[in-house]
């Protein structure tokens, strides 16, 4: 998915959704029903019948997302049509409710769409700008040959710690063996570990003194290189899981949300035909 999404196909489904929401409101403007505007007049099941049927066109996207190239639509297409009409689909169902809300079955499901909806145009910042972030993140490495790296240089670290001083060693293997990438998921969303192991290493070779220009110092300033390096490709490996892991925990929020407001729509139509 990239920016296209937003534009696709001279922005055919902004047009189609500014039209559904124009109809929507020029009928419920013109309509003089007896009692206030509500979804039990003519046009409060029509708009209703549209929510409804809307809101669940957009869950099978879900089903469709995973069976592209058998229907007429693109990817992109799917897509643009999602975003656009599942945002006038709050405007419509606001309409069809008349804005009647209360603590009742009918304004949870109104709740749960609204957050579906919500959490949706989040989703649209995110997939338009975090493939980009990562692939910057990534310069042309993969995950695999970035993590490939970084045991290269936890070798390279442990040969040159093991001619050093104690301290030093002891300090090495720590970054070798408590480094941790990822973790919990708090971890991960925060893309950084502030007691990283391999910075106080790192910390500590470059507080040694290098003064004169013996094999030790030479091996320490060897050290202090991949402990920088580490570093280094640890702060991007760290993005690379944070970024990737937002994109999960959004989408367990949007998806969820769905299958809740999907199954508080069957209870809201039950209930309305049930007291018909
Ligand atoms: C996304 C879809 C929908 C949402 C968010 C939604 C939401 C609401 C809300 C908030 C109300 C106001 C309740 C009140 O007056 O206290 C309402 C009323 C109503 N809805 Fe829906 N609705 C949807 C779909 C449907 C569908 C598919 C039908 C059935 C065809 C339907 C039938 C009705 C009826 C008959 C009322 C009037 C209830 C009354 O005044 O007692 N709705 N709806
Ligand atoms: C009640 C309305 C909506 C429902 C039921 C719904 C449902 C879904 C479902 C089931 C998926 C597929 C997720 C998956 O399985 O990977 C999805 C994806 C998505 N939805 Fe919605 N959605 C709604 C409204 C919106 C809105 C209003 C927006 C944006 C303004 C939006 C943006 C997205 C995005 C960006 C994706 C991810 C697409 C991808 O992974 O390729 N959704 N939605």
């Amino acid at each position: 998915m990239h920016e296209s999404i937003l534009v696709y196909g001279k922005l055919r489904y902004l047009k189609v959704a500014l039209a559904l929401a124009a109809l929507s409101a020029v009928a419920y403007v013109l309509h003089t029903p007896l009692g206030p505007p509500n979804g039990a007049t003519w046009l409060g099941y029509t708009l209703g019948g549209i929510s409804g049927g809307l809101m669940v066109w957009l869950a099978w996207f879900g089903i469709k997302k995973r069976t592209y190239g058998a229907g007429r639509l693109s990817a992109q297409e799917w897509l643009s049509a999602h975003v656009y009409l599942g945002t006038a689909l709050a405007f419509v169902a606001t309409l069809h409710a008349g804005f009647r809300f209360g603590a009742n079955i009918h304004t949870v499901l109104y709740v749960l769409m609204m957050i579906v909806i919500i959490s949706g145009m989040v989703g649209v910042y995110f997939y338009l700008r975090y493939p980009r972030l990562l692939t910057e993140n990534r310069r042309g490495l993969s995950s695999e040959v970035m993590l490939a790296q970084l045991a290269d240089l936890d070798r390279e670290i442990r040969q040159l710690a093991m001619g050093l001083d104690d301290a030093t060693n002891t300090l090495a293997l720590n970054a070798i063996r408590d480094t941790i990438v990822g973790g919990s998921l708090a971890n991960q969303l925060r893309g950084f570990d502030p007691h990283c192991p391999t910075t106080v290493a790192r910390m500590f070779v470059e507080r040694s003194s290098f003064e004169s220009t013996s094999e030790q110092d030479a091996k320490r300033r060897q050290l202090l290189m991949r402990l920088v390096r580490k570093e280094e490709m640890l702060k991007r490996i760290r993005r690379d899981v944070q970024l990737r892991c937002v994109l999960r925990v959004w989408l367990y929020v949007h998806v969820p949300f769905s299958i809740a407001a999907l199954m508080a729509l069957v209870a809201h139509v039950v209930t309305e035909f049930y007291y018909w």
